[in-house]
């Protein structure tokens, strides 16, 4: 597996791998709209099927990162779902994990999740477009978040044995999965736990184990392979495994399994692959974060080296930038997204992103040094920034470094509801406020690295980008 199988070098901090990408599932079960520690309850209930059903151990340790990855995908088709149905993305997803496919349940909810809050007349042409061409519409869904969730694995380190099984998470036993319609055992045994535990947990949080037993016998011979779910029947009166599954401890449960306790270690190159990775989950989330993140770290990592700051400095400053948006995966796309003002209560949830992505953070020593950035990049000086109105020295340098660059890069790039700005422009206004919301420091090594570049007027702006 690459950087993952590391061994540990003197004074090097023993960080596992196990530990880290749980503790980043976070932020997937955010995206899918999920209760936190969806994936964690997942890697536990596909574990528990697994050992039963006798995979060996380098099944068992594939199995473990597809359950705690499955969902590295899931943000590259929010802004679709939000364009063609209407909707709230993180509500839809949550919902749509409850639909087992048949046809008065596929009809009730498009019925029901489709335009809820637009027009009649918008509504009754998206739900018109849906039934038309629902097929296709949910195999290229299915199919960007498939693909792309395969791609940040491999870019992770993780071999074919893992991206494959998240490339085949939505295939059913009986041929009616997609994208590709695949059946029997030609989709992977690890891919078809991964949809039953995902089944499981959704069924099990929201309506208790009957639910989750109940939603197993009835998919299958469908869904999943009768001998699976044989299996898995074999838990039903097992008190433990749903105690176990309730645990608050249940991250320690989960580190303590076999493929965990093989200790692959994470060096500062695999803990820089992570952030990078996460970054690319962020910007897939929307259109108008294309790319977002990348430039941002660039414009941190320019303005860094121009201040002096050491090399080291400018690698933690760098993951930071890669990061800063990471709470946006909790926001949903109708908002990230809209063309118009917000109303006060979608500008709210708006500010909140810098919370959300503290707190996934929070559980992460390695990253603990990110924090502060994430948590304090949309505060300004004066106090006139969110979400806490931190003034002057209660925000960081290191803080003040991202928000420069993220102000920077969202007045250069598009927004939903404006063309991107000039770069002397941008410049301009940033002047202005340089003082009581930017520290100046920051804007003038800003400048001077722009001034620097081949050229030296900067960069074009990006052809699409962030709201900040
Ligand atoms: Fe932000
Ligand atoms: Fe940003």
């Amino acid at each position: 597996m690459g950087q993952l199988a590391i061994e540990p070098e003197d004074g090097q901090r023993e960080l596992r791998v196990a530990e880290l990408l749980s503790s980043m599932s976070r932020a997937l079960d955010l995206t899918e709209g999920q209760p936190q520690g969806h994936c964690i309850r997942c890697c536990w209930i596909g574990m528990q099927v697994g050992r039963k059903i006798a995979l060996n151990d380098r099944q068992l340790s594939d199995l473990y990162y597809t359950l705690l990855l499955k969902d590295l995908g899931c943000s590259s088709n929010a802004a679709r779902i939000c364009q063609l149905y209407l909707a709230d993305d993180l509500t839809f997803k949550h919902d749509f994990k409850h639909v087992n496919g048949s046809l008065p349940q596929v009809l009730h909810f498009v019925l029901t999740h489709t335009g809820p809050e637009a027009g009649l007349a918008e509504r009754f042409r998206a739900v018109v477009n849906i039934l038309q061409n629902g097929g296709e519409i949910a195999r290229e869904q299915i199919e960007t978040r498939c693909q792309t969730g395969a791609g940040i694995a491999r870019k992770l380190g993780f071999p074919e044995s893992v991206a494959t099984p998240i490339r085949q998470l939505d295939e059913h036993w009986d041929g009616s999965g997609l994208p590709e319609r695949i059946g029997g055992d030609d989709i992977s045994i690890l891919s078809q736990l991964a949809l039953m535990a995902q089944v499981i947990d959704v069924f099990h949080s929201s309506a208790g184990p009957q639910a989750a037993i109940d939603e197993v016998k009835q998919r299958s011979g469908t869904w999943f392979a009768p001998y699976l779910t044989h299996v898995f029947a074999m838990f039903a009166n097992d008190d433990a495994f749903w105690e176990t599954l309730r645990s608050e401890r249940l991250s320690d449960a989960i580190y303590d399994l076999e493929p965990a306790r093989m200790i692959k270690l994470a060096d500062e190159d695999y803990l820089d692959d992570i952030a990078s990775a996460f970054a690319q989950v962020i910007d897939a989330k929307s259109p108008f974060t294309s790319g977002h993140s990348q430039r941002v770290t660039l414009f941190t990592d320019l303005i860094g080296s121009r201040i002096g700051l050491d090399e080291r400095h400018r690698r933690t400053l760098r993951r930071a930038a890669l990061l800063h948006d990471i709470g946006k995966l909790g926001v949903s796309n109708r908002i990230l997204d809209k063309r118009s003002w917000l109303d006060a209560d979608e500008w709210e949830a708006v500010k909140m992103h810098p919370v959300h992505g503290e707190a996934i953070l929070s559980g992460i020593s390695a990253f603990a040094d990110l924090k502060p950035v994430v948590a304090g990049h949309h505060e300004r000086l004066d106090g006139t920034g969110y979400p806490y109105g931190l003034q002057g020295d209660e925000i960081d340098l290191d803080t003040r470094i991202v928000t420069t660059a993220d102000i920077f890069d969202a007045l250069t790039a598009d927004r939903p509801y404006r063309a991107a700005m000039p770069v002397d422009e941008a410049l301009a206004i940033m002047d202005e406020k340089a003082g009581p919301a930017i520290d100046p420091q920051c804007l003038v090594a800003l400048k001077a690295a722009l001034d620097d570049r081949p050229g030296g007027a900067g960069p074009e702006p990006a052809a699409a980008g962030p709201s900040g």
